[in-house]
């Protein structure tokens, strides 16, 4: 009876979220990499991009996987991110400093078209 209860809530965690790809949180951005994502974002200096990863190595792996940045497009992050931000009870500052973190990964990191 327990068993088939504890299989009966897995079943229903699993369907509720359909999670996306995981991965490991991106490595620090080299000078190079933060300066082309300042390109994109002029704020996006190495303190900012470095207090958001802390944020998000530290807040966004605690109830699942670290997602993988790169799976998830820049228009959705600031939906996600504030969505998440509650959840991970960070501010709307601190929300801002891993979302400057994402777009910065992101910005950088993209593979050349
Ligand atoms: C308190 C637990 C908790 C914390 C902390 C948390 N999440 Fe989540 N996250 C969830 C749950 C539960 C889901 C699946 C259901 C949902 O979407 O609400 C989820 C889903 C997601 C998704 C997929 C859903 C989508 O809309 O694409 C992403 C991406 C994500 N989280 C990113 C983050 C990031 C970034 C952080 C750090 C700021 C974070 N999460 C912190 C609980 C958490």
């Amino acid at each position: 009876m327990r068993v088939a209860l504890a299989f009966a809530a897995a079943a229903i965690l699993l369907a509720g979220c359909m999670y996306p790809k995981s991965a490991e949180p991106p490595a620090s951005l080299s000078a190079a990499e933060v300066e082309k994502a300042r390109a994109k974002d002029p704020a996006a200096d190495a303190a900012a991009v470095g207090a958001g990863r802390e944020l998000f190595v530290a807040k966004c792996g605690e109830c699942h996987d670290h997602p993988d940045v790169m799976a998830i497009e820049d228009a959705k992050w600031p939906g996600i991110l504030d969505e998440m931000g509650e959840k991970a009870e960070i501010d709307a500052t601190q929300r801002g400093s891993v979302l400057r973190f994402i777009l910065a990964v992101r910005a950088a990191r993209a593979p050349a078209k």
